[in-house]
């Protein structure tokens, strides 16, 4: 048995928390063989449901989940963590934008940023998945002053498995036979989910489907698949969007399949023309821990267009945070 990784969750009495936490206790994200210990961050106004989920989870008596700390002092929880899955954020509710929680959550992340310096080992993976996702990870990381951006991520995953989702049913097959799906830009309505590159069957998807399908329903419904289901639900996604979380993690660390990638926003290096310095979504690749924009992918004009409007968007977000950057 290896020993035991310090895993901090933000929001940790939240929805997303409420299937993430059995998840990483189960062993689904690091695997079998990973014991952890559950670092719980959550508002003073949270700790008694909290309270609630940790009698939960110990009752659960995961062979694999060895202690669990919690409080409402980010610097204390942060303490010697090895991840930080920062979810703790207000979610939007109908008829709002993603980006129309900057003005509540960024703060949120700025201080956290501050702590995950102060306290987090030095080699600490962040994932920021609180909305919206991208400019949060930018914040945090702009304020963990001594700690390298490549170590701050925020999730695409799940419109990532959204897009493989939508193109495996429209071919009528399953969603493990879809490869190389990428998402592009922001987590939010302006994100290009392109299925360019996508292999199916040692065949490219793109000679398989319909243009006038892409442009009208693939991209539309995969850009509004989070309002969708928030109708749908009164809630916004919380199962998938943990399931998403536990991907991200995964490929990070157990790297990115042969033959295929995922999607991340990571820091921009001014890869494919995007400005250095934001929090992007690209196909990726990861080997030994290590993130890779998949480099030389041809891009025609419709997407070099549509992944300009969502970089402009992510650019318009950072202008809003410069204060907190
Ligand atoms: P929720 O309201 O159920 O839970 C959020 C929790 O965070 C609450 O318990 C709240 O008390 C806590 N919280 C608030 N401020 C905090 C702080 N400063 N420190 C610690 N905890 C804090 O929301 P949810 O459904 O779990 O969603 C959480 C966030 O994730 C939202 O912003 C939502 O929009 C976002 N989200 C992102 C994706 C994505 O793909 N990136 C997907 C789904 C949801
Ligand atoms: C999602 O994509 O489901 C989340 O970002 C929640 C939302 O606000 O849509």
């Amino acid at each position: 048995m290896k020993s035991a990784v310090r895993i901090a969750v933000t929001g940790a009495a939240g929805q997303i928390s409420y299937s993430l936490l059995f998840r990483i206790a189960s062993g689904d994200m690091l695997g079998q063989d990973q014991p952890v210990i559950l670092h719980l961050l959550e508002i003073p106004d949270g700790m008694e449901t909290l309270n609630g989920v940790v009698m939960e989870l110990s009752d659960s008596a995961f062979p694999l989940l060895e202690s669990i700390k919690i409080g409402s002092d980010a610097r204390d929880i942060f303490g010697d963590i090895d991840y930080a899955l920062l979810i703790g954020a207000r979610p939007r509710t109908l008829g709002m934008e993603r980006k129309d929680l900057l003005s509540h959550n960024a703060a949120i992340f700025s201080d956290q940023g501050k702590a995950l310096d102060e306290s987090a080992k030095r080699e600490v993976r962040v994932l920021v998945v609180g909305n919206p996702a991208n400019t949060n990870a930018l914040i945090a990381s702009s304020n963990a002053k001594n700690l390298n951006p490549i170590q701050f991520t925020a999730m695409t995953r799940l419109d990532h498995n959204r897009a493989i989702y939508k193109l495996a049913q429209y071919l009528g097959t399953h969603c493990s036979k879809i490869k190389k799906m990428s998402i592009w830009g922001n987590h939010s309505a302006t994100q290009y989910p392109d299925i360019s590159h996508v292999e199916f069957s040692g065949q490219s998807a793109k000679d398989l489907v319909d243009g006038e399908w892409v442009k009208s329903v693939f991209v539309p419904d995969v850009q509004q698949r989070g309002v969708a289901i928030q109708k749908a639900r009164g809630a916004s996604s919380a199962a998938s969007a943990a399931a998403a979380a536990l991907d991200h993690i995964r490929s990070w660390v157990n790297g990115t399949e042969s033959g295929d990638w995922t999607s991340m926003a990571i820091m921009s290096n001014g890869s494919y023309g995007i400005d250095d310095g934001l929090m992007c979504s690209f196909p990726v690749s990861c080997r030994s821990g290590k993130i890779s924009i998949v480099p030389d992918l041809a891009l025609d004009s419709t997407s070099r267009i549509r992944i300009m409007a969502s970089v402009d968007e992510l650019k318009e977000e950072r202008d809003a945070v410069r204060h907190l950057l």
